[in-house]
């Protein structure tokens, strides 16, 4: 299984439908993170838009302080510039847009594949393959990460200045490659025992993020929240969630405005996690 397919920017820009995003695509075949890049963009004044990917990174960033590695040439490792007009406190809508999108993608991608499966006699009927999300803003399919949200922000004078809008997606990763991570993490390579075209995949989650964004723009929070919502599997799940300050257990109950996960402790009390690592 082949796990590099092409990855230019006029292969993604074919397959965009944006006015705003991906107006400007940049390629790097190794990048520090590209978060940064567009975070040093976004500081020359580039306008909102700009899409920065990269083949590798050495030193990409995940949540809560980790790093993100992926192996080169065979996932999306990308940063989009944003420059939201809405309240910085209303930053939790954009991430939520962020897996929205890539949730869209990854199911619109693993349908048309059962689309086109037979049934055979080893699998009879094909289970479909249905991703979900993990609060805060993990996307999974059957219980394993495919991918990650970073968004990180500057703001002036308490209004936004920018946000750098980092996702990673794990595409063309082989189900041995994955080491010690294997029973976490997947790809959609790995799912559908094929290769994706990278650009395609790209193309569609821009696609989505950008009607997203719109939406967030024009004051339209709830329309996203509530479809997010409906795809969060932590919800209703008995859940414990590593904090910096302990573990905390209980029922998941909802998710707040704030973005907060909101638990009810076996002592009946509730309490809101603001960030954090969920397992059930
Ligand atoms: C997570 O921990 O789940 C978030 C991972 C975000 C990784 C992406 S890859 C592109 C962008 N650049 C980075 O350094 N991080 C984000």
């Amino acid at each position: 299984m082949p796990n590099h397919t092409p990855y230019t920017a006029e292969g993604i820009s074919a397959a965009l439908n944006t006015t705003l995003l991906g107006q400007r695509i940049e390629v790097h075949p190794q990048v520090g993170s590209t978060n940064d890049l567009v975070r040093e963009a976004a500081r020359r004044g580039e306008p909102e838009g700009l899409v920065i990917i990269a083949d590798e990174q050495v030193k990409g960033r995940g949540r809560l302080g980790r790093t993100w590695t992926a192996p080169p040439g065979c996932c999306i490792l990308c940063s989009v510039l944003l420059r939201p007009r809405f309240s910085p406190e209303q930053a939790f809508y954009l991430t939520i847009a962020v897996s929205l999108a890539i949730y869209r993608t990854c199911k619109t991608f693993l349908e048309l594949d059962q689309v086109r499966s037979v049934p055979t006699p080893l699998t009879p009927n094909p289970q479909p393959l249905i991703p979900t999300i993990k609060w805060p803003n993990d996307v999974l399919i059957r219980g394993r990460k495919v991918a990650g949200v970073l968004c990180e922000s500057e703001l002036t004078g308490g209004e936004w200045a920018f946000c750098a809008v980092g996702f990673g997606i794990n595409v063309n990763i082989r189900p041995e490659d994955f080491g010690a991570l294997k029973a976490r993490a997947t790809s959609l390579s790995s799912e559908l025992g094929h290769s994706v075209d990278r650009e395609a995949l790209l193309a569609s989650v821009l696609n989505e993020l950008e009607a997203l964004y719109l939406l967030l723009q024009g004051g339209q929070f709830s329309q996203v929240f509530g479809e997010w919502e409906s795809v969060v599997e932590t919800i209703g799940k008995r859940v414990s969630v590593n904090e910096p300050s302990g573990v905390l257990i209980g029922q998941a109950l909802r998710v707040d405005e704030g973005g907060a996960l909101v638990l009810r402790l076996d002592s009946g009390k509730e309490r809101r996690v603001l960030a954090g690592d969920v397992s059930s």
